[in-house]
């Protein structure tokens, strides 16, 4: 039998999310500008062990189909579940695409991206070291309500019992079902046609397919987490935040052991697709979203705000009120005050005076272009930099100017009216 490697992800994203308050839909809030979608996709991809991923959506379906063509379009198809029957119906859209598909599938929900690509990577590992034909993805909660509970005997789980359904006794087991799943899909795929609704909700659930594998005699499973944080469900602009937080929390720690140094880890915020190398110091108030690798050596801030895709050298200073988006910034290069610089390519030793914009983005045209300082050239402070420009090395540019033409090496621009000086001008008045 060939079986494939690499399992297939199917992520659960047709809900409403009513709690959130928004016209967006759910999945698509984002943290540190990423949606929460984006997340486990990523996780998902960066598993090694699923290489492909089917997203249900429904509520707002376009909006999310959007974007997983513009970010995923070779790793994700959507799916249409209309209307939204429960998650058990949610599954069976993809059983058309794998009929006979002899692997994996792993279950996630759209709205938990706290989960990590290890975790998934080591929960499929066991999955397939149990020789399971399901496994369920458990934690232990001090306080279990709201979640299906994980029903046990002697032989293993054999059944998923939801809160609204549960008896007194059922209540009070403290092993709750994560909503994540490693199912061997031959087997179990005819459950998914098999699901009855006659429960508290009315819905199709996933979580039946537990029972009807044991019934079938079938081997089910569970898979502890250890970080509970990771299956943290996003309901609300509240849980959001604390996402936000425990994200944050969780890569200034990493910083802070890898020899970053962080003054005020309250005020400082990092997105985790940042990487950040040693005796670097990050200043309150700095928030950095995106993906970015700053070098050892710089000082960031205070209040810096870094955008994404932005690349910078070592011994790079970065002050208060600097925005930086999509750039490139070599070694021993300041950027101290007040500046903006995007889509921009800075040489090394290069210092851009205070105020210095780099204007990158064309409202009429809608098009943006690019800046290019190289090694050793400086701009004057309130200085403006019109791209598409290249100031070639040693270049200057007098404070005040407008640039809108290449500078050569060694060259001085300067647009700067001459400057009158009135004698007695006050007494005179
Ligand atoms: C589900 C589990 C519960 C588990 C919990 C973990 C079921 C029946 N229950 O409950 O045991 O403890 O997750 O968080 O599965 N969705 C669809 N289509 C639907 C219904 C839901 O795509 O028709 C999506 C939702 O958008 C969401 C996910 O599936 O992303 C989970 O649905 P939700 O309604 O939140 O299930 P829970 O009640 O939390
Ligand atoms: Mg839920």
């Amino acid at each position: 039998m060939n079986i494939p490697k690499k399992a297939k992800a199917v992520i659960l994203a047709a809900g409403k999310g009513t709690r959130m308050k928004s016209d967006k839909p759910k999945v698509l809030h984002e943290i540190f500008n990423k949606p929460l979608l984006g997340y486990v996709v990523d996780a998902a991809q960066n598993s090694n062990l699923i290489d492909f991923s089917y997203i249900i959506v429904g509520h707002c379906a376009e909006e999310v189909q959007d974007f997983c063509q513009k970010y995923y379009p070779q790793t994700t198809t959507c799916k249409l579940q209309s209307p939204q029957l429960g998650t058990g119906h949610a599954v069976s859209f993809v059983i058309e695409d794998l009929k006979g598909y002899k692997g994996e599938v792993v279950v996630l929900c759209g709205d938990t991206p706290l989960i990590k690509a290890k975790t998934l990577e080591n929960f499929i590992t066991t999955h397939r070291k149990n020789n399971a034909d399901l496994t369920v993805m458990s934690a232990i909660f001090e306080n279990p309500t709201n979640y299906g509970r994980i029903i046990r005997d002697n032989n293993g789980i054999k059944a998923i019992v939801e809160e609204k359904d549960a008896t007194f006794e059922q209540k009070a087991v403290k092993e709750i079902n994560a909503g994540i799943y490693c199912i061997n899909w031959e087997k179990i795929a005819p459950a998914f046609k098999e699901l009855k609704n006659d429960n508290a909700q009315g819905e199709y659930y996933i979580t039946d397919i537990v029972k009807w594998a044991v019934e079938k005699g079938l081997k089910t499973n569970s898979f502890i987490l250890e970080n509970n944080y990771e299956i943290f469900g996003i309901n609300s602009k509240a849980h959001l935040a604390q996402a936000t937080k425990i994200l944050n929390d969780e890569t200034i720690q990493k910083h802070l052991e890898n020899g970053v140094q962080i003054v005020d880890p309250q005020s400082t915020w990092i997105s985790p697709e940042t990487q950040i190398s040693t005796d670097t110091i990050i200043l309150p108030n700095v928030y950095i979203t995106g993906k970015n690798k700053i070098g050892k050596n710089c000082k960031i801030g205070p209040f810096a705000h870094i955008r994404g895709d932005v690349e910078i050298g070592d011994y790079v200073k970065i002050g208060n009120f600097v925005e930086l988006k999509k750039s490139s910034i070599k070694s021993h290069t300041n950027v101290c005050h007040l500046s903006y610089v995007g889509d921009s390519e800075i040489g090394s030793g290069c210092n851009i005076g205070a105020g210095t914009i780099t204007a990158n983005y064309n409202p009429i045209t809608k098009v943006k272009s690019k800046t290019i300082i190289k090694n050793g050239a400086n701009t004057g402070s309130n200085s403006v930099i019109v791209a598409p420009v290249v100031m070639e090395e040693n270049a200057n540019l007098a404070a005040g100017s407008v640039l809108t033409k290449n500078l050569d090496k060694n060259a001085l621009g300067l647009t700067r009216s001459a400057l009158r000086i009135i004698q007695n001008w006050v007494k005179n008045k």
